[in-house]
């Protein structure tokens, strides 16, 4: 199996990538080039490095990017500034998103994985989720106001909506970790369909390691990955 991660530099993409290594998986990793947080892998022959802006591929670029993976994680976000919360692209994630999805639709590929992190904060309207109406209200007003809070709804949108259950060529998963904490080990964590406290007013923590943790155990794990396949599992530490 060979995963392509995005966000492979990230807080939770970095994890991703070491956790696969650990478990002798290949992993082709998209970073923006000058950044060295993944520096002391370079020399593993399990890595490929793609020194590139994901947001500044064309479909040519991304069909080869996926060419030789079997499954991939978006760990994309918008960084905490200014620039990163108000700046283009806007739409980093889902439109990375629509992209892979564009490229594995046109290729000969079937069955790829696509994991997607998500949030709490984003409801899945397939479901009838207890959010109260004051989550509702704020988190439609985040969505209106706060460009990385609509990128995340409108990437888990094009997946429940557009990509749907029923696509022979992507399988994907949408995970909402609640608020991140770092902690140095994976500890025990809870997988819900669906959020068990306020993300507003009554946060639970998620440690990026958990989450890392589950990410790699859906691609392992065939029996997980059926479970949780076109659906949008929420994980909460215990
Ligand atoms: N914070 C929370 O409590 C929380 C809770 C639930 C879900 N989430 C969501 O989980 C996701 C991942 O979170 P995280 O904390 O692991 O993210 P992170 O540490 O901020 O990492 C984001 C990744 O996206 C890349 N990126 C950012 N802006 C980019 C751009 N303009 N072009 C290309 N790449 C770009 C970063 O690259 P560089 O390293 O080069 O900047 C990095 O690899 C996010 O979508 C976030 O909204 C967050």
């Amino acid at each position: 199996m060979k995963v392509l991660v995005l966000g492979a530099s990230g807080a939770t993409g970095n994890l991703v990538v070491r956790q696969l290594i650990n478990n002798k998986v290949n992993v082709k990793v998209v970073v923006r080039s000058g950044n060295n947080k993944l520096n002391d892998l370079m020399h593993n022959e399990l890595i490929e490095v793609v020194a590139v802006n994901i947001s500044e591929l064309d479909l040519i670029k991304i069909a080869e990017l996926i060419n030789d993976c079997d499954a991939i994680v978006s760990c994309l976000g918008h960084n905490i500034s200014f620039k990163g919360l108000f700046g283009k692209p806007r739409m980093l994630v889902s439109d990375s998103i629509k992209n892979i999805c564009n490229a594995i639709e046109r290729s000969k590929k079937d069955n790829v994985k696509l994991i997607l992190m998500n949030t709490t904060a984003n409801i899945n309207r397939k479901l009838q989720e207890e959010y109260s109406c004051k989550d509702r209200f704020v988190l439609s007003l985040l969505t209106l106001l706060l460009p990385p809070q609509k990128d995340n709804v409108e990437a888990a949108s094009y997946l429940t909506n557009v990509i749907g259950e029923n696509n022979s060529k992507i399988e994907w998963i949408a995970v909402r970790p609640d608020t991140l904490i770092n902690e140095e080990k994976v500890s025990d964590y809870n997988i819900f369909e669906s959020i068990q406290r306020s993300p507003v007013s009554n946060a639970g923590k998620t440690s990026i390691i958990n989450v890392a943790q589950f990410i790699v155990e859906l691609l392992h794990n065939n029996e997980l990955w059926n479970v949780w396949k076109f659906r949008m599992p929420v994980i909460y530490n215990k």
